[in-house]
């Protein structure tokens, strides 16, 4: 028989993924946090033919290029920036992700996010907890309704029309920018108007949702200039990636009050978090987790292990490839 695969799963992971994978490979579980630089990927890839990795660990060409035994790699995750696709195609290695399975999950993860600054509802909690609650009160942490006001969505694929189906549902409206314009008949079912530029749909929402992916085309795109454009009541939403958003500048624009709240999920340098937002007003800080279900943690770990299994030992299991 022939030996099986030796495969590095970078973190340990959900039980039944581990399962599956040790059952038909090799298998390597890397301590939590261990594989997020170059030089501990290089060192651990050495004879490994998978790769199952997180976005939190950079698998760049320099990685890819010091191993010859390395024919396929997957990401625990839709967003694949952490990986250089283009060095793992020049060596004909395909790289899997996670896409469908958490669309819902993150849609309604960014909902959370969205009613939670709108309504203040993790800033009141910690003042309750401090002992502060005395009664219902008039004035009491006034936020704003979502209903009757504008959303706008900035990258319309799976997640961003997700979440658009769900502000409808809450009588928001919907605007929307995208590098491609999606079909008529796709604006008219999500009942979501398209806007040319980043700035015209930063000037014209009440909430602006980053749902697009990090590339060298959208990071930073959200900076001082847009905090400028947007409305003085309006929230920004962040669950897609950290560096979209110019950190600082939201930090800034957030105390000096250029806006009125922000929620982030995802931080420009992961797990660092700017102390300016740390003391910003209105700020709703979670720690990267619009995916984190039971169900669809366990799904997107399988169909990342799909992607290896595929490619290692021929299985016919879900999975799905960015590069082939
Ligand atoms: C999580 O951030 C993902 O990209 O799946
Ligand atoms: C991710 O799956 C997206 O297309 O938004």
């Amino acid at each position: 028989m022939a030996p099986k695969p030796t495969v590095l799963l970078t973190e340990p992971a959900y039980p039944e993924v581990v399962g599956l994978l040790d059952r038909h490979t090799n298998l390597t579980v890397g301590n939590r946090g261990h594989y997020n630089s170059e030089d501990a990927l290089i060192e651990g890839l050495k004879g490994m033919d998978g790769l199952l990795c997180m976005l939190s660990n950079p698998v760049t060409a320099k990685v890819i290029e010091s191993t010859d035994t390395l024919k396929v790699i997957a990401n625990y995750a839709v967003g694949y920036n952490n990986i250089d696709v283009d060095a793992a195609s020049r060596r004909q290695i395909p790289v899997g992700n996670t896409p469908d399975v958490l669309t819902e999950t993150t849609a309604e993860g960014t909902f959370a996010l969205m009613l939670a600054v709108a309504r203040r509802i993790s800033e009141s909690e910690r003042d309750l907890r401090d002992g502060n609650f005395d009664g219902w009160a008039p004035n009491a942490w006034l936020g704003f309704d979502l209903s009757g006001r504008t959303l706008g969505i900035l990258g319309m694929g799976r997640i961003g029309q997700a979440l658009a189906r769900k502000a409808r549902a809450f009588g928001m409206e919907v605007i929307y920018h995208n590098r491609n314009r999606l079909p008529d008949d796709v604006e008219i079912s999500l009942g979501a108007t398209f806007v040319p530029t980043v700035q015209e749909l930063a000037r014209n929402c009440d909430v602006l949702s980053l749902n697009c992916p990090l590339n060298e085309e959208t990071r930073h795109i959200i900076n001082g200039g847009i905090f400028k454009l947007m409305k003085k009541d309006a929230i920004l939403i962040n669950a897609a990636r950290g560096p979209v958003v110019d950190e600082a500048a939201l930090a800034d624009a957030l105390n000096k009050r250029l806006i009125w709240g922000a929620g982030l999920d995802v931080y420009e340098h992961e797990p660092e978090i700017h102390p300016g937002l740390l003391t910003a007003p209105n700020t709703v800080l979670l720690p990267h987790i619009t995916s984190a279900t039971f169900e669809t943690r366990r799904k997107m770990g399988m169909l990342a292990a799909g992607a290896v299994l595929n490619v290692l030992c021929g299985l016919d299991m879900p999975c799905n490839f960015v590069n082939r």
